[in-house]
C-alpha cells in the first residue's frame, strides 16, 4: 500500500482528538447535543448504570450509510432551527476497546460514527495472535489482566457474573465482543482499512471539519464457478475460491476525529552500551509470546513493570535461570488483597481517599511488605 502523505499535513498522533473547533460550530453543536449534565447527575447516572442490567436493544441505533464519497452534508453554522437535518459525522480510528466505547458514545450523543480499523477484527491488543504483522501492541499467551473486571468494565455493560474477577486475555476479548454485539457497534466499523492522514479541511475555518485519507483493502472472492463477491475479507469459506485484494484510497470529510489507535504499539528499547555486540537473543516484551523457546536458557529481564514481572513468572517454568533487573526498585502489589478482594477495588474506594496521604502511604507499604519484604529483597523503591 502506498502512502500519499505530504510533509505539510501533520501525521496522526496518538492522542484523543474530538475537534469541533470553530466557535460557531460549538454553538451549532450545542443544539444537537443534550444539555450539559452536572457532575452530580453524572455520578448518579454512573452508579445507576453499574447496578442495573444493560439496556436492551429497543434503543439500538439504525445502520448508518457508510458512503465512500468525499462529500459531507454542509453544516450551516447560522441555522437557527433546533435540529439539523444531518447528523455530525465522527471518524474513529481503531476498533480496540477505546474505539468501541467511542462509537457507543457518539451514538449516545446523536452523532454519526464511522470507525476505521486496519485489522480484520475488533479488540485491538486483546486480540491475541501468535504472529502479528499489523504493528499493533502484542500480548503473551499467559496474560491475565491486572485490573479487576469491576474496575475495567464499561459502566453501562457489566461482564457476565460467570466471568472470573481477573480475566484472561481470551475473556477480555469475549467481553468486548459481547459489548459490541449488544450495542450493535459492528455495523459502524470498516475493517481492513488504515487511516493514513488526517488534516484540516479546506473550509476548516468556517466548518471545523477534518479531511481524512484512508486505504481500504477489500477482498474479492473469485469462486471456481465464476461468481465473485465483495466483502469477503472475513470469510472462511475459501476452499474453492481465490481471494484477490484491491487497495482503494478514500478521501472523506468528518466533523470530528477520535484517535483510538492505542498507546502501546511502539516498543521502546533504551540505548544500552554493548547491547549491539551481545551474542544472545534480544527481545522486547511486545514480541514475547510464550516460554517454550527459552527452555533451559538463562534470561535477564530489564525493567520491573507489569510486563517484566509477568514474563519472569512465565519464563520461570522453562528457563534455567531468570533474573529481574530494576534500576530503582518497585512496589509489588498483588491483584487481590484482604478477604480475596480485588486490590484495585479497595484502592479506589471512596473511604481510602478520605485518609491523610501519609497514613495511606504507610498502609499501602505495610500491606505490600506483608507479602514480600521489599527491604530484604532489595526491592524497596526510592519513591513512597
Ligand atoms: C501487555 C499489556 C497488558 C495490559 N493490561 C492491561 C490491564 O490489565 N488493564 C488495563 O486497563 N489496561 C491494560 N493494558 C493497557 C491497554 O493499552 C488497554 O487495556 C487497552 O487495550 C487499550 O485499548 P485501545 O483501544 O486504546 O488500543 P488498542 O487495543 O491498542 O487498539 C488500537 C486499535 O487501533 C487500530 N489502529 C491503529 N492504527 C490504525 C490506523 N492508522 N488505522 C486504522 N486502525 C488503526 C489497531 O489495529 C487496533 O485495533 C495493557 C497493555 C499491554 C500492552
Ligand atoms: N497483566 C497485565 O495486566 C499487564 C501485563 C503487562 C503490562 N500491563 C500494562 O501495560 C502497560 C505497560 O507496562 P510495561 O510493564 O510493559 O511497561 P512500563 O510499566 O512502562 O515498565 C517499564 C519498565 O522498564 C524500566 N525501564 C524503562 N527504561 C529503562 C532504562 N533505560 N533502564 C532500565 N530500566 C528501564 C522501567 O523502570 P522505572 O520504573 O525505573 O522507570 C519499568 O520498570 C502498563 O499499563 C501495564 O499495567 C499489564
Amino acid at each position: 500500500m502506498k502512502s500519499t502523505s505530504s510533509p505539510q499535513d501533520p501525521p496522526i498522533s496518538h492522542k484523543f482528538s474530538l475537534n469541533f473547533s470553530s466557535p460557531m460550530e460549538e454553538n451549532s453543536l450545542s443544539k444537537l447535543l443534550p444539555p450539559p449534565i452536572s457532575t452530580q447527575t453524572l455520578h448518579q447516572k454512573i452508579s445507576y448504570a453499574k447496578h442495573k442490567t444493560p439496556l436492551r436493544s429497543s434503543k439500538l441505533p439504525k445502520t448508518p450509510s457508510l458512503s465512500t464519497c468525499t462529500t459531507n452534508p454542509k453544516a450551516s453554522s447560522n441555522d437557527q432551527s433546533p435540529s439539523f437535518p444531518e447528523k455530525r459525522r465522527v471518524l474513529i480510528v481503531g476498533a480496540g476497546c477505546s474505539g468501541l466505547a467511542a462509537i457507543k458514545s457518539c451514538l449516545d450523543e446523536g452523532l454519526q460514527p464511522l470507525c476505521i480499523e486496519r485489522s480484520t477484527d475488533i479488540g485491538g491488543l486483546w486480540n491475541y495472535k501468535d504472529n502479528d504483522a499489523t504493528g499493533n501492541a502484542g500480548i503473551y499467551r499467559s496474560l491475565v489482566i491486572n485490573t479487576s473486571k469491576e474496575m475495567m468494565m464499561f459502566s453501562d455493560f457489566p461482564p457476565p457474573e460467570s466471568f472470573p474477577p481477573f480475566l484472561t486475555h481470551e475473556k477480555v476479548l469475549e467481553y468486548f465482543r459481547l459489548y459490541a454485539n449488544h450495542f450493535g457497534l459492528l455495523r459502524y466499523i470498516r475493517f481492513g482499512a488504515e487511516v493514513r492522514r488526517v488534516s484540516k479541511a479546506d473550509d476548516y475555518q468556517e466548518t471545523g471539519r477534518w479531511k481524512v485519507e484512508y486505504v481500504w483493502r477489500r477482498a474479492t472472492r473469485k469462486r471456481s464457478r465464476g461468481i465473485s463477491t465483495d466483502e469477503a475479507y472475513n470469510s472462511s469459506d475459501t476452499e474453492s475460491d481465490t481471494i484477490q485484494t484491491t487497495d482503494s484510497t478514500i478521501h472523506d470529510l468528518f466533523d470530528g476525529v477520535m484517535i483510538c489507535t492505542g498507546h502501546h504499539s511502539v516498543p521502546y528499547i533504551p540505548q544500552i552500551p554493548g547491547l549491539a555486540a551481545f551474542q544472545g537473543h534480544v527481545l522486547h516484551s511486545r514480541s514475547y509470546k510464550e516460554s517454550a523457546p527459552f527452555l533451559g536458557k538463562r534470561v535477564v529481564i530489564l525493567g520491573m513493570g507489569n510486563s517484566a514481572v509477568d514474563i519472569a513468572c512465565d519464563l520461570a517454568k522453562s528457563a534455567k535461570q531468570v533474573y529481574l533487573s530494576s534500576r530503582r526498585g518497585c512496589w509489588l502489589v498483588p491483584r487481590t488483597t484482604f478477604w480475596g478482594l480485588p486490590a484495585d477495588m479497595l484502592a479506589n474506594s471512596r473511604v481510602v481517599f478520605t485518609l491523610p496521604y501519609r497514613l495511606l502511604d504507610w498502609l499501602v507499604q505495610v500491606q505490600a511488605n506483608f507479602r514480600v519484604d521489599h527491604e530484604a529483597y532489595g526491592l524497596r523503591p526510592h519513591h513512597g
